[in-house]
């Protein structure tokens, strides 16, 4: 066993449910027993170091312990297409995503991406992640392969489209099906790695290819997840109304193949209606809200305010690489600029709902609750540590914080992946900052 001392900082409750300083949970002299990868104990550091003398002590003395991020939307093919300004969704999509995404169909250069992309997954905190795939079966297994390496909690799968987009990234129902089944029976369920079907957007999958989605999904007790992108930008919505004349809304284009339940994740949901909302509320459906990417594609603000009354759960994504850069916290403080912005529509967001945003909730949507999101005894250890460099802004901030919250508003305002000082993935140590 090995025992942690550190500053521990987590959200065990919801704070979009009641009073958000109930959510929040501080131990700022704290203690983490870790056995096997799972959290035996925690407490006071003093208790638990009285109760076991003989256990290896690892000091994370400064900063804080946070459980390790949650991201619910980040496109494993995009790492090398970040920084496309100037652009909205469709135009963007032809221009910067889809080429590079192309290049995916080479396993060397799927392997070096791969790598790239799990390495800076990890770097920043992120221990668990609903990942947006590829087009290519061979670059899935790569991802599965590589994820399995670092030990990451990932969610991902093959990503199906079948009209509107470049040839070389379409395929048919028939192969899409065929396709997805061997990559489950490879990957889903083995050690972290779960399956997610994955239509690109109802924009370039027909009726046949979603009644696919549907099939693959399976029956409402499985555990396969399902994630796709909706409501994202006014001329995107108005394409798929034109090419669904027979859908009430967006939304309904997924759920007439039975693809809105308590195991799908919508990205974006900037516009939506309140008829979409009570849908995906009824269904225990979740949106990931990614805001770096829509404010950099200009695609809207996000009406956090409205997802909350139709009871409709929100995590965060990253969106990389419409989004800026693959840090959650970046995404949690765009998040609420994005509220403060819309001014008497926005909900205004604490530093604990920033925090759950970023670890409880994303694991929640996740269906992962009971085993990461937080730092409860029973969970994994997947934890990063914030420490800033000694006279950073952030370190100046934290020494003169007032109190744990405040201390947590300093992180989300100032913080940046060169701050993550160590990340531990079930307990093994998966970064350390030399
Ligand atoms: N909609 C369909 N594909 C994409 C994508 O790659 N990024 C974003 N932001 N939206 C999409
Ligand atoms: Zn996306």
């Amino acid at each position: 066993m090995t025992l942690y001392h550190a500053t521990v900082v987590d959200t065990p409750g919801d704070p979009f449910a009641g009073d958000p300083a109930d959510a929040l949970r501080v131990d700022a002299d704290g203690g983490l027993l870790v056995r096997d990868g799972v959290i035996a104990a925690r407490g006071a550091f003093a208790d638990l170091k009285a109760a076991h003398p003989d256990e290896p002590v690892v000091e994370l003395t400064g900063g804080l312990l946070l459980p390790g991020f949650v991201d619910t939307h980040v496109h494993y093919p995009q790492m090398r297409a970040m920084g496309g300004l100037g652009m909205p969704l469709l135009d963007w999509l032809e221009k910067c995503a889809l080429p590079e995404e192309a290049n995916l169909a080479d396993p060397g250069y799927a392997t070096e991406v791969a790598g790239e992309f799990l390495g800076e997954l990890v770097r920043g905190g992120t221990t668990t992640a609903l990942v947006f795939g590829s087009h290519f079966e061979s670059a899935m297994d790569i991802l599965f392969a590589a994820g399995s390496d670092v030990g990451l909690n990932l969610t991902t799968g093959l990503v199906l489209s079948d009209r509107i987009l470049r040839d070389d990234l379409l395929c048919t129902p028939a192969e899409g099906l065929a396709a997805s089944r061997r990559l489950i029976d490879r990957w889903h369920g083995k050690g972290r790695l779960r399956y997610a079907v994955t239509p690109r957007f109802s924009l370039s999958t027909s009726d046949e290819m979603l009644d696919v989605c549907g099939q693959l999904l399976g029956p409402a007790d499985g555990d396969i997840w399902f994630t796709s992108h909706v409501n994202e930008n006014l001329a995107e919505v108005q394409t798929v109304a034109d090419l669904f004349p027979g859908s009430a809304h967006y939304i309904d284009t997924y759920h007439r193949h039975g693809l809105v339940t308590d195991r799908s994740v919508f990205a974006h949901n900037v516009h939506p209606t309140d008829h979409e909302l009570d849908l995906m509320g009824e269904a225990g459906a979740w949106t990931a809200h990614c805001p770096t990417s829509n404010s950099a594609l200009g695609s809207g603000l996000f009406p956090l305010a409205r997802h909350v009354r139709h009871g409709v759960g929100v995590a965060l994504g990253c969106d990389v690489g419409a989004g800026t850069g693959l840090f959650l916290l970046k995404e949690g403080l765009q998040a609420y600029f994005m509220q403060q912005l819309l001014g008497a529509e926005g909900l205004p967001l604490t530093p604990v709902h920033l925090l759950y945003l970023a670890t409880h909730a994303g694991a929640r949507a996740l269906g992962l609750s009971s085993r990461v999101g937080d730092l409860s005894v029973g969970k994994d250890f997947d934890a990063v540590w914030l420490r800033p460099a000694p006279s950073s802004s952030l370190a100046v901030n934290l020494r003169h914080a007032a109190d744990p919250t405040d201390a947590l508003a300093r992180v989300f305002a100032l913080s940046t992946a060169a701050d993550v000082a160590g990340v531990w993935l079930r307990g093994e140590p998966a970064f350390a900052r030399p």
